[in-house]
């Protein structure tokens, strides 16, 4: 198999497949050259690693378990927090209905710019270089509060703990009580949070890392609170 740039590329079966036996270098090598688009994710990783937090995109198999979360049909308006080069944003859109509404919300002005480039033929979709801090505001302003689905990359396991706790107490502002949290995440630490019932999860072995899916919903006692 060749990639857009004529390289000769390694199927993702072979790349599974030596997995277990390559280092972190050479996997991340062999996503690379897979995946073009993630040089642009390893510069940007180099350039802020906690914010970025993985060192490269979502894997095919992850992006197909996160949008098996979603019940198209229903998800007229969805909102993805970190879209980075947008991989999960291309498995949404292949499935998303025409009416529909994708909100891309990304804190790194170089993704932002690639994202608008990506998309700019797609009428569903508006990319906007905003902070998930302000998330309850910034969909406020966008006519779009109590989305349907909040599909989000952020890496809150690796953040501080204060940050992650402001962050997570935006979603849960934005959410209202039919709305969906879709979260992949290292731990499952999100699902014991006070303001988050878990409505199910998965798990994806491949993945660099590999990484939980959470599907959530606002709890009864954040709901009561709201
Ligand atoms: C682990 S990467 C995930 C990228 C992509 N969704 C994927 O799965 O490959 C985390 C992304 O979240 C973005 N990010 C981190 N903190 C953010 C924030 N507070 N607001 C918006 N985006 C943020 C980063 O710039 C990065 O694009």
């Amino acid at each position: 198999m060749r990639s857009d740039n004529g390289q000769d590329i390694p199927a993702m079966q072979e790349i599974s497949q030596n997995a277990s036996h390559a280092g972190p270098a050479l996997l991340t090598r062999l996503y690379c050259l897979r995946h073009p688009m993630s040089l642009l994710f390893f510069k940007r990783v180099l350039a802020n690693p906690i914010r970025v937090g993985y060192i490269v995109p979502s894997s095919p198999f992850l992006t197909r378990k996160t949008a098996g979360f979603i019940d198209f049909p229903k998800a007229l308006t969805v909102v993805e927090l970190g879209p980075g080069e947008g991989c999960h944003t291309r498995r949404i859109l292949r499935r998303m209905t025409p009416g529909s509404r994708l909100i891309l919300i990304e804190l790194d002005d170089h993704f932002v710019a690639h994202l608008k480039e990506q998309f700019v033929d797609d009428a569903r979709v508006s990319v906007v270089h905003a902070d998930a801090l302000h998330l309850s505001e910034t969909l406020i302003g966008m006519g779009a509060s109590e989305p349907d689905y909040i599909v989000s990359g952020i890496p809150f396991t690796i953040m501080s703990r204060e940050l992650r706790d402001r962050l997570l107490a935006n979603i849960v502002m934005a959410m209202g009580p039919n709305s969906r949290f879709i979260t992949y995440q290292a731990s499952l630490q999100i699902s014991d949070h006070q303001d988050f019932d878990l409505v199910r999860r998965k798990h994806c072995l491949l993945n660099v890392p590999p990484l939980h899916v959470m599907e959530l919903r606002k709890s009864s006692c954040a709901c009561a609170c709201a």
